[in-house]
């Protein structure tokens, strides 16, 4: 059986790994967490949240005995690919921090043996497969990228919600550094996608994933300004959206209470990181600015609703509804609750996180409880469309509340309606 290794297992390299055992290999997972190794090895998914099919096919993939989780870099000798998929964040400064990218391809570059096809699915800044992984490996492996061993960007397109959907279905890109490397790639690649496969460079891959999810970016960032002009004008701003895409060929993002996750915020200055230093980005860094001043508008909106109400943030039950950076999720990462969450436990204010998914988050009290975070609470701030959410009724949560107070991130809530059984509303986007 021909060994697939899977370096990272976090959102994407599990999905990644069961996918290749699915599909008859041998998958091999590396990770330096010794828990998800270990919960791998029993069956178990890391990842929380729904996730469609994905916990019943890794128990599928281990029971056959497929799957395996290790930190030892030893699984690579020999191995036929090594999929390299671990976190590529940027620093305070937005330079990309390539810590653990560059340790795990040091570690692969060591245990690296002829004929291995290696492809990095980690999104990386431009010419980062060239410039940075290529001479890496060489040195530490003492092999020639492409033709000793092959080297190639392939970019993941999977999202949380929709991963083992997205990894099937979706058509993939994959950057070869020469082009026996994008042949060898495709070959891998074509055993577990139903999608289109595209073969090109490595550099035109990296601008294409990371131009991607700056594309989104820029998107929200215009439905988030146009939420703030609508709030100004009195309309409803998701009305205006609805209405927009009745006109042929647009499609209107929909505002919300920020852009969180490891992508959409970082990938955006990765993508910036390959530019040279005449071009100057304009479109790019504001939409950037936009997105992140989100957070800050809903604790602005929070606060003016307390002010009306005669109530102060210092010592009032904040509840902030969702940790999670998306609904349905655990996932956390650059989640827009985190500045509201420190802002009101900076005002003295009780702050009380809930969150159906989240199970636990250092420093902050978290609850799964819906009565935990809403009874007595003078301020329920909804940061997350969890559709558990969308289900809760009005009537019940005015007679929970010491002060009925509704701040809207996700448009959860109908505002005439709020209105009516007694709630001073505010939403982004939304008539104040
Ligand atoms: N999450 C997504 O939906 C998504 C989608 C497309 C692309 N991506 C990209 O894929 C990459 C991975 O994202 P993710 O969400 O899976 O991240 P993640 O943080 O969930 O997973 C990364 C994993 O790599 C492990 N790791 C770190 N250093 C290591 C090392 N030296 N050796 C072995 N393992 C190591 C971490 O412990 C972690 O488990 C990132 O570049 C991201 O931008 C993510």
């Amino acid at each position: 059986m021909k060994r697939v290794v899977v370096v990272g297992l976090g959102y994407v390299g599990i999905p990644v790994a069961c996918g290749f055992a699915n599909a008859g290999f041998e998958a091999v997972g590396i990770d330096v967490i010794q828990s998800k190794i270990d919960m791998i090895n029993k069956g178990e998914s890391p990842v929380k949240g729904k996730e469609p099919g994905l916990d019943e096919l890794l128990k599928k993939v281990h029971r056959a005995g497929r799957l395996k989780a290790t930190d030892d870099y030893s699984v690579c000798k020999g191995a036929y690919a090594i999929l390299i998929m671990v976190e590529t964040p940027v620093d305070k400064d937005n330079l990309p921090r390539y810590k653990a990218l560059k340790s795990a391809v040091s570690s692969v570059g060591e245990n690296l043996t002829k004929g291995t096809i290696v492809v990095i699915e980690s999104t990386i800044a431009p010419r980062t497969t060239t410039d940075i992984v290529q001479p890496i490996l060489e040195k530490n492996s003492g092999l020639k990228a492409g033709e000793d061993f092959y080297l190639a960007h392939c970019p993941e397109r999977v999202a949380v919600g929709v991963l083992l959907k997205n990894l099937k279905e979706l058509d993939r890109i994959i950057g070869g550094i020469n082009e026996e490397s994008a042949k060898k790639a495709k070959e891998l690649y074509k055993k577990i996608v139903k999608g289109k496969l595209y073969l090109t460079d490595s550099l035109t891959a990296e601008v294409v994933k990371t131009a991607e999810n700056t594309y989104r970016d820029t998107q929200i960032a215009f439905a988030n300004e146009l939420a703030y002009l609508c709030e100004e004008l009195g309309i409803d701003a998701f009305e205006v959206q609805k209405l927009v895409n009745t006109s042929p060929g647009r499609q209107m993002l929909l505002p919300g209470a920020g852009v969180g996750g490891h992508c959409v915020p970082k990938d955006p200055w990765l993508l910036l990181h390959g530019s040279g230093e005449t071009f100057k980005p304009k479109i790019i860094p504001t939409s950037r600015e936009i997105n992140d001043s989100m957070p800050h508008h809903m604790i602005d909106l929070a606060e003016e609703a307390l002010t009306q109400s005669k109530v102060k943030s210092k010592g009032a039950k904040i509840a902030v509804m969702g940790y999670a950076f998306i609904e349905d999720s655990d996932d956390v990462r650059n989640t827009p609750a985190l500045p509201i969450i420190e802002h009101f436990a900076k005002s003295g204010a009780e702050v009380i996180v809930h969150d159906p998914y989240v199970k636990g988050a250092e420093g902050i009290e978290l609850t799964g409880n819906l009565n935990d975070a809403l009874v007595g609470a003078d301020c329920a701030i909804f940061v997350t469309g969890h559709s558990r959410y969308k289900s809760l009724k009005l009537k019940n949560l005015v007679q929970k509340m010491r002060t009925p107070i509704i701040i809207d991130g996700r448009n959860l809530f109908d505002r005439k309606k709020c209105i009516k059984e007694g709630f001073v509303y505010k939403g982004i986007g939304k008539r104040h």
